[in-house]
């Protein structure tokens, strides 16, 4: 019997490639880019399964242009890239890595935090600049993280993890969501809204799904709103901040700072103003990238591509209504 055909659109930890390699007849993109839009058209025309990654535009008309197609299964937690509505339309079910990559991405969140309160990428490009001359009584100031308040946008799984890791730090937490949540109570985390958030908080970090209501929520008049010590901190969606917005509120002092794993545009020109700014602080969309997680990941979506070929309920689905 045929294996069932599947186009994977970059290459994966090898613990997951393995296992789809073993059941199915898979076609892998090997380039560091993501596949180009004309060439993923392609690819899926005749598969049965497709792995993604939130760099890929899965919009209604790839999934269109896909008519087997049983299973979309995303390395990723995000799926803001994929248009899910259509695959739904279609009965196809998608597939997604929460949970496994919370604790990485909160370990993240929480360096960016640190580095940012203390002035780390600043005083490293010091010290490389071989401007390093002596103790300087008043050299690169920062600020305090203990005793200082986080505002958490968004308690969800992660957004949880920062806040464990802020508590043991000796911070005040106060979040904003749509509704209380359960867990904030052994967490010591006070609801507040969204403007009290922003004024009250000494470190803001966001870890909000981007949807159209969240897209560019951190536009000028937030930032009209927050302390002019406060630190943003994005390990959500680049999209959820507005960049022209950012770069006026840190260019014009209007906060102390940011540090973000997640831009808007991603990734970020070389010569984007942002990176002029010398309390903008920039990684690359590497929250969950530790070797375990991301390993951990390539097994999960293998799982999730392998049950959907099967016709079984994906392990971790984000339209189950599929299933109805
Ligand atoms: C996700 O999973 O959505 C992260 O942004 C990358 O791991």
């Amino acid at each position: 019997m045929s294996k069932p055909s599947v186009f994977v659109t970059r290459i994966i930890p090898d613990r997951g490639l393995a296992m789809l390699r073993e059941r199915c007849d898979v076609r892998v993109w090997e380039d560091e880019l993501p596949t180009p839009a004309d060439v993923l058209r392609r690819e899926v025309a005749g598969v049965d399964g497709l792995v993604c990654l939130l760099s890929d535009r899965i919009d209604a008309a790839l999934i269109e242009a896909a008519p087997n197609l049983k299973v979309i299964s995303q390395y990723a937690v995000g799926f803001d890239n994929i248009d899910v509505k259509a695959a739904t339309a279609r009965r196809i079910p998608v597939g997604n890595t929460p949970g496994v990559l919370t604790e990485t991405t909160a370990d993240l969140a929480f360096a960016l935090l640190m580095a940012a309160a203390r002035r780390l990428p600043e005083g490293e490009r010091y010290v490389h600049a071989g401007k390093w001359k002596t103790w300087g009584p008043m050299l690169l100031m920062g600020q305090d993280i203990h005793g200082a308040t986080l505002g958490i946008l968004g308690l969800g799984r992660i957004g949880q993890a920062m806040a464990r890791r802020a508590r043991g730090f000796n911070m005040r937490v106060i979040y904003a969501h749509s509704r209380d949540v359960p867990e904030a109570a052994s967490l010591g985390a006070e609801r507040v809204s969204l403007d009290e958030l922003l004024a009250r908080s000494d470190f803001i970090s966001l870890h909000t799904p981007l949807t159209p209501a969240t897209h560019h929520l951190i536009d000028a008049a937030a930032f009209g709103k927050m302390k002019p010590t406060a630190i943003l901190i994005n390990t959500a969606r680049g999209g959820v901040v507005d960049p022209d917005a950012l770069y006026q509120a840190l260019a014009g002092g209007r906060i102390a700072g940011a540090a973000l794993d997640v831009t808007e545009p991603e990734p970020l020109p070389a010569d984007h103003p942002l990176l002029t700014l010398d309390n903008c602080l920039v990684v690359p969309h590497v929250g969950s990238s530790s070797t375990a997680t991301r390993g951990q990941m390539a097994v999960m979506t293998a799982e999730n591509l392998l049950a959907g070929l099967r016709g079984e309920r994906l392990p971790h689905c984000v339209n189950p209504e599929v299933y109805a």
